[in-house]
Formats: C-alpha cells, structure tokens, sequence
C-alpha cells in the first residue's frame, strides 16, 4: 500500500485557510481521493481537549514555552490517532495548520526560542513532514477584521495586538520563501 499525501495549510488569522481546504478537498474527491481533512491544535479527541485549554486562554499563564510545549503535546496525539494510521493505509490527509504555526506563533510572534521548537519537532513530528505546505499570505489589519466578521468569539492569539500578528506575517513569508 502506498503511503497517502500529507498537505497542509498555513497563515496568520483570516487568511481564508478554511475555504481554500474545502475547495482542495472537493477537488481531490473529484479525482477519486477521499482526504481525511483535519485540523490543529484538535483533530482527535485528546488534542482537542488540548485545543480547548489553548485557545480558551487558560494556558497562557504558564508562558509561551509551555504553550508550545501542549501544542506539539496536543499534535503529539493528533499524529499517533489520526494522522499516521491515514497515511498508512494509504489516505491523503488535509490539515488547518501545523508545526510551521508554532514555528510562528509561538516562535517568532511569542519569542520561543528557535532551538526549542525544532528539538519538540524532531521528537513528535520525526519522519511524518508534510509533503507540501500552502501558506495564505493577508495582511493583519484585513485578516483579523475577515477573522473578526465571523461573528465568533475571539480566541486566545487573534486577541493579541497588531504587532504580534506582523511579526506572524513576517515569518510566515520567511518560511515560504526558505
Ligand atoms: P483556529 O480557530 O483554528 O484559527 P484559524 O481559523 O485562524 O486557523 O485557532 C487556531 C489558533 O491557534 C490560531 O490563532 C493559531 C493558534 N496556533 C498556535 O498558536 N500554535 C500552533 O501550533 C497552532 C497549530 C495554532
């Protein structure tokens, strides 16, 4: 059985990731590949207990090292439950956000330490790379205003100021570029 694709999708807040996947899916489906289409921080059941305590804020106390630390916890899980077992049986896989969002959330916006991510990475993540990563470039001032206009409840990191999400943006493009 041949290994499925591992996809996934990148950007700051309203970058428009979500409709993007769902035509990538459609797609797929249209060619005959049915990708399991997931998400982080979430996308099996211990991760999103994670997710809960990540976005509600109620993390944020302990510092953005240990954010980062329930983050690769929390993917840690999703991989071992969800992502792993589809690819090995031969299903694409389709996934909102990954390893390169720590990199700049955590990292990059949140000042966790280059180092640090990239040993969580190679102990959770390993040999499970994404195949290819599409990233969504919008700048902060229009993304969290789309983000904004959903009319959900603002999360733990689109509540952080504009300056955090520039310097989201910058290493986002980095990423891309490199
Ligand atoms: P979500 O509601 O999925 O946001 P979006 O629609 O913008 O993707 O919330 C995920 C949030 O978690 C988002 O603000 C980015 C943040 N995040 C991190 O800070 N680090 C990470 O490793 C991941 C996966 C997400």
């Amino acid at each position: 059985m041949q290994r499925g694709r591992f996809i996934t999708f990148e950007g700051g807040e309203g970058a428009g990731k979500s409709p993007q996947i769902r035509r990538l899916s459609e797609r797929l489906r249209a060619i005959g590949i049915d990708p399991v289409v997931t998400r982080e921080p979430g996308g099996s059941p211990g991760a999103e207990a994670l997710r809960e305590l990540l976005l509600g804020g109620a993390a944020k106390p302990f510092g953005p090292v240990a954010e980062a630390a329930l983050f690769y916890a929390a993917r840690d899980d999703h991989l071992e439950e969800t992502i792993r077992p589809a690819l090995a049986s031969g299903r694409w896989v389709v996934c909102d956000r990954f390893s390169d969002s720590t990199r700049a959330y955590q990292g990059a916006a949140g000042g966790v330490d280059d180092t640090v991510l990239r040993a969580l990475d190679r102990i959770v993540v390993a040999k499970t790379r994404p195949d290819l990563t599409i990233i969504l470039d919008v700048p902060p001032e229009e993304g969290l205003k789309r983000a904004q206009a959903r009319g959900r409840p603002t999360d733990r990191f689109e509540a952080e100021g504009l300056a955090f999400h520039e310097r989201l943006r910058e290493k986002f493009l980095a990423i891309a570029a490199r």
